[in-house]
């Protein structure tokens, strides 16, 4: 089958590619990119595209099996609405550009990833807006699925690896808010395997799925997991997020926009997906968080 993984460099999207092309499929990474940024990813082939000019996605689709949608905007959840860099542009705008490009090519499936929390009233713009591209997703005529995936981590995520950063020159690590998070983090593979798994499913098809890891765990518990896992030992100094939300107002006009208040809440906002009606339809396995991190962090699996 001939699959186009928009936003393929990604976290997400990289892993997504690697696994279809394990499987045995052929695979095209859309990227805003001209050619493979990375020497492993060089067996795919590479077309360029970008979500939020409609005209660059002309002709690219033809052809697809299947177009997985795994774009999101640089420095997420930092907006930059000056940079055009917003949920709004990108999980609505992007998706319904990809999507209207799929049906206008006649490609075969769309999936598409939400967010967990998606809902037309959440609390959060960026929950509202997810939930808007569900629903254009499923008026589209598409076949289509959506995951809504939890926090997830992996060998190039950009949270906890930052988490394990701090460790490595300092005595302690920062964590914003009181660290009660509520989460069921899951391990990049294990969306992978699902998102190759949805492609012909047609107990799938039409559906949104949940998907999280197999425990809820509090930001705590899970940062301390990878310091033990990566066999480091420090304490965690917890910022107020009322507080950082207060510095954030202050610096997010700085150059770079280190951060912002909403980037805050987008941190800090409790993530657990109920995996029932995915575990009832894909019956695959979902890694515990030590397992997962044992894979890439620990030092005794011979990983450096
Ligand atoms: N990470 C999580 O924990 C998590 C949790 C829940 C849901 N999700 C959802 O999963 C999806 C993928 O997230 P991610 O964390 O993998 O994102 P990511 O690591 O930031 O990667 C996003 C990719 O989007 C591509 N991109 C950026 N702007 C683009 C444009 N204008 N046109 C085309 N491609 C563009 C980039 O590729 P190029 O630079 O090569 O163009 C980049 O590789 C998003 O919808 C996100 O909301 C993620």
């Amino acid at each position: 089958m001939r699959i186009v993984v928009a936003g393929g460099t990604g976290l997400l999207g990289r892993e997504i590619t690697r696994q279809f092309l394990a499987a045995g499929h052929e695979v095209a990474v859309l990227s805003r990119s001209p050619g493979a940024p990375h020497p492993g990813d060089s067996q795919a082939i590479w077309l360029r595209g970008d979500v939020t000019e409609p005209a660059s996605l002309a002709g690219k689709l033809k052809g697809a099996d299947v177009v997985v949608d795994a774009v999101q905007f640089p420095n997420s959840p930092i907006e930059d609405p000056k940079k055009g860099r917003t949920f709004e542009r990108f999980d609505l705008g992007g998706t319904k550009n990809l999507a209207d490009a799929c049906r206008a090519q006649g490609a075969g499936q769309f999936i598409g990833l939400s967010g967990v929390g998606a809902a037309e009233n959440a609390r959060f713009h960026w929950q509202r807006f997810k939930w808007q591209e569900e629903q254009h997703v499923a008026a589209s005529g598409l076949a289509y699925m959506m995951f809504r995936p939890s926090w997830i981590y992996g060998p190039n995520d950009v949270s906890l690896n930052r988490f394990l950063g701090f460790a490595r020159f300092l005595p302690f690590v920062p964590v914003i808010g009181d660290g009660k998070t509520r989460i069921n983090p899951l391990f990049v593979g294990d969306l992978a395997a699902h998102v190759v798994a949805a492609v012909g499913n047609q107990a799938a098809l039409g559906r949104v799925f949940e998907i999280g890891g197999p425990e809820v765990l509090t930001m705590d518990e899970i940062v301390r997991t990878a310091l033990r896992v990566s066999g480091k030992r420090r304490f965690l100094l917890h910022q107020p997020a009322s507080f950082m939300k207060l510095i954030a107002s202050l610096i997010q006009h700085a150059p770079g926009r280190p951060l912002t208040p909403g980037a805050i809440d987008f941190i800090t906002m409790d993530g657990i997906a109920d995996t029932t009606a995915l575990v009832e339809t894909f019956g695959l396995p979902l890694t515990p968080l030590e397992q997962g991190l044992s894979t890439y962090l620990d030092d005794r699996a011979g990983n450096g």
